[in-house]
């Protein structure tokens, strides 16, 4: 196991020295299939793949769940040893943020709706710590999961502002059996507020379905019907549901290009996000 970035570094560059392709999976652990199919999705690809395990602090709010975010080191540890056991970079705290520590990231409009209007300065936070693994790691590609859409975008506007040598390869969003996201958090949600929590997805599979099918363009009545099934479920409230350009989330008035659908909800004390993207809607 990795813990110190001279570590990691001097790993990178020696399989990078014997001409291996390296892959990084960024994550913060409490690992699950989701997780594991970048893993996989980065074995394929690359000879070498390292997963980073880190709940980076500066990502979280002052009231957001950072100290309850759940770790579960040794059973991720396990989980890895039977998916190829890849090389794991698992810094602390102080490794990652010295004492002094006074950079941030910040990337721009992409980083402003959404997400980014909810949970100020939380895409700084991302970008500070992704940046700071792709220059530790020296990856040749990083592998992240479609469930983060806006997460990826962000990252991807970074990379190609900042001219990092990086390729950032998108993973399918990997659902539970009744369309459920998969999600670290998911397992806080209680028994009634689980099986609630599937007419997310399900709202927005019927999103597209109105789109592609009966070819519904106007962003309006694709919101309005995605807000209503998810409020007829009860007990959930909604933080927003958006159609946007999947290239740029600026939000769209009229679905006329490769569009993304986002969304995020909260069921209790859990707050949820999902999206889709409707490749076909021009
Ligand atoms: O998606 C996550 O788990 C995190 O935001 C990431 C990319 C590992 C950065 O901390």
């Amino acid at each position: 196991m990795l813990q110190t970035i001279p570590q990691l570094r001097s790993f990178a560059q020696s399989q990078r020295q014997s001409g291996k392709r390296v892959g990084l999976v960024p994550t913060m652990g409490a690992l699950h299939e989701g997780h594991l199919s970048l893993v996989k999705l980065s074995q394929e690809q690359c000879d070498t793949t390292v997963v980073s395990i880190f709940v980076n602090p500066t990502q979280f709010g002052p009231n957001e769940d950072f100290a309850k975010y759940p770790r579960t080191l040794e059973n991720d540890l396990r989980l890895l040893e039977t998916h190829g056991s890849p090389a794991v970079f698992v810094p602390n705290a102080a490794e990652m943020y010295p004492n002094g520590f006074d950079t941030s990231i910040r990337v721009g409009n992409v980083a402003l709706p959404f997400e980014g209007a909810i949970r100020p300065g939380h895409f700084d936070g991302v970008a500070t710590v992704v940046l700071k693994l792709f220059l530790a790691s020296q990856a040749d590609a990083a592998f992240f999961g479609q469930k983060d859409f806006q997460q990826l975008c962000v990252i991807k506007k970074m990379v190609a502002d900042l001219n990092v040598p990086i390729e950032i390869v998108m993973g399918p969003t990997i659902r539970e059996p009744d369309g459920l996201a998969m999600s670290s958090r998911n397992r806080y949600l209680s028994p009634d507020d689980r099986c609630r929590a599937a007419v997310l997805s399900q709202s927005l599979f019927a999103a597209e379905r109105m789109i592609i099918r009966e070819n519904i363009r106007q962003a309006e009545a694709i919101k309005q019907k995605i807000s209503d099934h998810i409020l007829a479920a009860g007990g959930m409230t909604i933080d927003y549901v958006s159609v946007a350009d999947s290239l740029t989330l600026r939000e769209l008035e009229t679905i006329d290009r490769q569009t993304v659908i986002l969304l995020a909800a909260r069921i209790g004390a859990i707050r949820l996000i999902d999206n889709v993207l409707v490749e076909n809607a021009v």
